[in-house]
């Protein structure tokens, strides 16, 4: 019924919490005086002489201190719950920076994002009312026991004996609503996920016009869901009644055993309608509890998931600094995604410091799997990659980001104005150099006709066209100014003038820095001073691109074949 490690993991919560079970503890002592005082003066009334002024003063008293009590609580759980949701979402942030940037090897976005924001929302009740709770559940009744006691020491211990069976309740159904939760928080994030991926996709959808079948399937997840949920609520609602029953039950026994005995002149008048009015109490913590629980149970069913993601396995961190010599050395490279397909076979390649090399092949032979690996995304790979002789797994990431700047046909942009945007490059750059940068992608003309360097940009930079998108991205990694470039397909689906833009650039930038270009066409690698043809996820050939063409293997074929194609509207002319 308690989660050790969840509270072990808020430590600082704890103080609220008993804070908070004191202050509820001091306004049941309130309430007990409260009823005191009544019945005190009910009984005076009926004896004929009462004291009312100082009844309604102790009344008043005790009124007033139990509001303060109430209000602080509240306060309190307020307080603790805003401490759950800081510490905890705070550590799954920085669990994610420890993972660095191979985290969506373990974990999918979409799961992070609901174990963040809703996973950890769900942990509110559990601090700010379920565990209070469950400690003045227990507290309550004792306390009531001991002032029953001073008037009727059987109907106290009747009182007592039944509180128990609310707790014996709970237990009861708490085995069935553990699996029950689990299963409904499996099939949450399973519609958290499809709704997420669908409003991604929902052009796509549009395009292929297969919104409307996603949208059945989409309505049988959600149909699912819905199931799964009026399960949930059947089951909560079925416990409260049983905890009904049993709280007002026990209360009513606690009732009929103090009449009866007032009946028999066993109590006084006083003391029976003490009992009658605090039987009630003895009892509505427990039930409080046990409608907290079920709320609570979702919250640890969320934690399951957090401490799933927060217990994922972390790489040794690594110190090794990036160094200065960047000569970067695969051989015997194998990778698998997943175990059953191993995507790259053994690849032994070299870029030395300063050259131009060219990685290309067939779609699907693995040539982004290589610039994965090499900007430290896929770290499970065999064999040996170094940078200037030190192994890739030992160097920082930090270090290995700051030296290496891959750019690919889907650089993401963000919203925000261009200069936000560019800045990431390099915080430190002045006007004049981002104006400079602009100048070298031929994007600074149409910028100046915007807003310049405030020009807002919509999410994904939506507002610019593809080729403006891309040269902002070489723009923003020209900034980043890093020894090694890796540019991935960064002329892919673009307006021929602004590939022929950006391969300007590209080749500019390779007689300064180390450039691996990673392209479909061919026409684009030509001036690299090493080719690799990766074929199946190995090395078919290497060498200049002359060299290459007098081989006449798979790069002349290749070359042929796309030298027919993009000649064959001009022959026609
Ligand atoms: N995240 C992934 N999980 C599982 N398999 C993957 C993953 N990414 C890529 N693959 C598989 O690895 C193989 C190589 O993919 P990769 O993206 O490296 O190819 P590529 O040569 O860059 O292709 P393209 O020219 O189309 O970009 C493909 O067969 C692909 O199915
Ligand atoms: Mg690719």
């Amino acid at each position: 019924m308690i989660r050790k490690r969840l509270i072990q993991s808020v430590s600082e919560s704890k103080k609220y919490i008993a804070a908070n079970v004191l202050l509820q503890w001091i306004a049941l002592l309130a309430n007990i005086a409260t009823m005191a005082a009544i019945t005190a003066c009910l009984a005076g009334l009926f004896a004929g002489g009462a004291n009312l002024s100082w009844a309604a003063l102790v009344a008043v008293g005790a009124v007033t201190v139990r509001f303060l009590c109430t209000v602080g609580a509240s306060r309190m759980a307020y307080l603790s719950s805003k401490t759950v949701k800081r510490v905890l979402r705070a550590r799954i942030y920085e669990k994610l920076l420890r993972l660095g940037a191979p985290y969506a090897e373990q974990v999918k976005t979409s799961e992070i994002v609901q174990v963040a924001v809703e996973g950890v929302d769900q942990l509110e009740t559990y601090f700010g009312a379920y565990l209070p709770q469950f400690f003045y559940a227990m507290l309550a009744p004792l306390t009531l026991f001991a002032v029953v006691c001073f008037i009727h020491v059987p109907s106290a211990v009747v009182l007592l004996v039944c509180v128990p069976l609310i707790p014996i309740a709970i237990a009861a159904v708490q085995t069935w609503a553990k699996k029950l939760l689990s299963k409904y928080w499996g099939q949450y994030t399973a519609l958290g996920d499809t709704f997420l991926e669908n409003l991604q996709g929902l052009t796509t959808l549009k395009i292929y016009q297969a919104d409307a079948y996603k949208n059945a399937e989409m309505n049988a997840e959600a149909e699912k869901f819905r199931k799964i949920t009026m399960k949930v609520l059947t089951m909560q609602l079925n416990s409260i009644t049983i905890m009904d029953l049993i709280a007002y039950g026990g209360a009513a026994l606690g009732m009929i055993v103090a009449v009866t005995q007032y009946a028999a002149g066993h109590m006084s008048l006083a003391g029976c309608l003490l009992i009658l009015l605090l039987s009630a109490d003895f009892f509505l913590p427990m039930r409080q509890l046990g409608s907290f629980f079920h709320i609570a149970m979702n919250g640890m069913a969320a934690s399951d998931k957090i401490f799933h993601l927060l217990d994922l396995p972390e790489a040794e961190p690594k110190t090794a600094p990036c160094p200065a010599d960047c000569t970067i050395v695969c051989s015997g490279l194998r990778f698998s995604y997943t175990p059953e397909r191993e995507i790259l076979h053994g690849v032994d390649m070299v870029f030395p410091k300063g050259s131009f090399t060219a990685i290309v092949g067939e779609s699907g032979c693995g040539k982004s799997t290589v610039a994965s690996i090499l900007m430290g995304r896929c770290r499970t790979y065999a064999g040996s990659v170094t940078l200037g002789g030190t192994a890739l797994c030992d160097i920082a990431e930090n270090s290995l980001l700051q030296n290496l700047t891959y750019v690919s046909h889907q650089s993401y942009l963000f919203e925000g104005t261009v200069r936000e945007n560019l800045r990431m490059g390099n915080p430190a750059a002045s006007d004049a150099v981002l104006w400079a940068v602009l100048e070298r992608v031929r994007l600074a003309g149409f910028l100046r006709s915007e807003n310049g360097l405030e020009t807002q940009l919509l999410e994904r930079a939506a507002n610019l066209s593809g080729g403006q998108r891309q040269r902002l991205a070489l723009a923003r990694a020209l900034l980043h100014n890093s020894p090694v470039y890796i540019f991935d397909e960064a002329t892919s689906n673009i307006d021929v003038e602004s590939e022929d833009d950006i391969l300007d650039e590209i080749y500019r930038l390779a007689e300064t820095k180390t450039v691996i270009l990673i392209a479909h066409r061919l026409a684009s690698v030509t001036g690299a001073d090493q080719i690799y043809v990766l074929e199946n996820g190995a090395i078919a050939e290497s060498g200049s691109h002359t060299a290459l063409l007098r081989r006449h293997g798979v790069y002349a074929r290749l070359w042929e074949t796309q030298q027919r194609l993009e000649n064959f509207g001009k022959e026609a002319v």
